[in-house]
């Protein structure tokens, strides 16, 4: 099953090396407006192969991606130290405006994933230039968000993440939303469990979390210029349960019928989007989430424009 990734900077490469590592394909394509970098990423990670799994790691221009499943866009200018996502919006909505009538010319039956920030924003773009069925379009949203969130718990708790279960909604930026109302170990309400085994859990606990997900980006890229391992596992991740059909429940980001698009827990199969769940809030969180739409709604009415 072939993948293409339209983008070789930090994100697109990490996402082609979780890809082959994971062995979620049997074909990956590498475009980039920069040949030279795109074959060289193709290369590098070729070389892995004899210790991952045989996928075919090769560097090409749109037309290659004919007959891919999924095609994961990360081109685009990413932030800058104290940026935030959104003052990205106009640079990356006129590399979007001519990237995506290429693909889906390209790679017309493919599920496109939308990588690139703001991506809520893009995301919406994208499916509005692409005109695909619903569901086809998607974008990772607050997939890295929630990963952040339940890595997080599970350290504090002192267990596997995979046991933690929480989502992050909204917004992939500032106004995310924690939903610590549904967040869960097992099953076990978060609280209740830290009293079963005498851990710390209080306001300042949560508070810290909070803080320490919704700024991430901020502090990795301060120290390191950009954020790349997280979000290209994320989409190699998405992907996977395309290519798999696994049909996994997942924070990605896709258009309501207003066409705006934020992160809901949603089923994410062979297909692309099935179902977006309808996840129980605290009023707070409700209206936390409304807000967060809002700022969307104000960016992506200036992106459409
Ligand atoms: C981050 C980027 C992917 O949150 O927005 O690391």
């Amino acid at each position: 099953m072939k993948v293409g990734i339209v983008g070789t900077g930090f994100v697109g490469a990490s996402a082609a090396y979780a890809l082959t590592l994971r062995g979620s394909c049997t074909e990956l394509v590498l475009v980039d407006i920069n040949e030279k970098k795109a074959l060289a990423e193709a290369e590098d990670i070729q070389h892995a192969t004899p210790f991952t799994h045989p996928v075919r790691v090769t560097a090409g221009n749109y037309k290659d991606l004919a007959d891919a499943k999924v095609v994961i866009l990360t081109a685009g200018v990413n932030q800058k130290p104290g940026e935030t996502r959104l003052q990205l919006l106009e640079r990356n909505v006129k590399i979007f405006a001519e990237m995506v009538p290429q693909v889906v010319k390209a790679a017309k039956d493919a599920i496109l994933i939308v990588a690139t920030n703001p991506v809520d924003v893009l995301t919406a773009v994208t499916a509005k230039i692409a005109g695909l069925p619903e569901g086809r379009v998607l974008g990772s949203g607050t997939t890295l968000d929630t990963a952040r969130f339940r890595a997080l718990v599970g350290q504090h708790v002192g267990i596997d993440p995979q046991h933690v279960h929480a989502f992050v909604l909204g917004e992939h930026g500032d106004s995310e939303v924690l939903a610590w109302s549904g967040a869960s170990i097992s099953g076990i309400p978060i609280g209740e469990y830290c009293v079963q085994r005498g851990i710390e859990w209080n306001d300042k606990t949560r508070k810290d979390i909070d803080e320490k997900v919704r700024k991430a980006a901020y502090t990795i890229i301060e120290g390191k210029g950009a954020t790349y391992y997280g979000i290209g596992a994320a989409l190699a991740r998405i992907t996977e349960v395309i290519t798999r059909d696994a049909r996994a429940i997942l924070s990605v980001t896709a258009p309501d019928s207003d066409g705006l698009a934020y992160a809901l827990p949603r089923i994410v199969g062979g297909e692309g989007i099935r179902e977006t769940l309808e996840v129980p809030l605290s009023t707070r969180e409700a209206i936390e989430l409304s807000k967060s739409v809002e700022v969307l709604k104000e960016a992506t009415g200036q992106a459409m424009g």
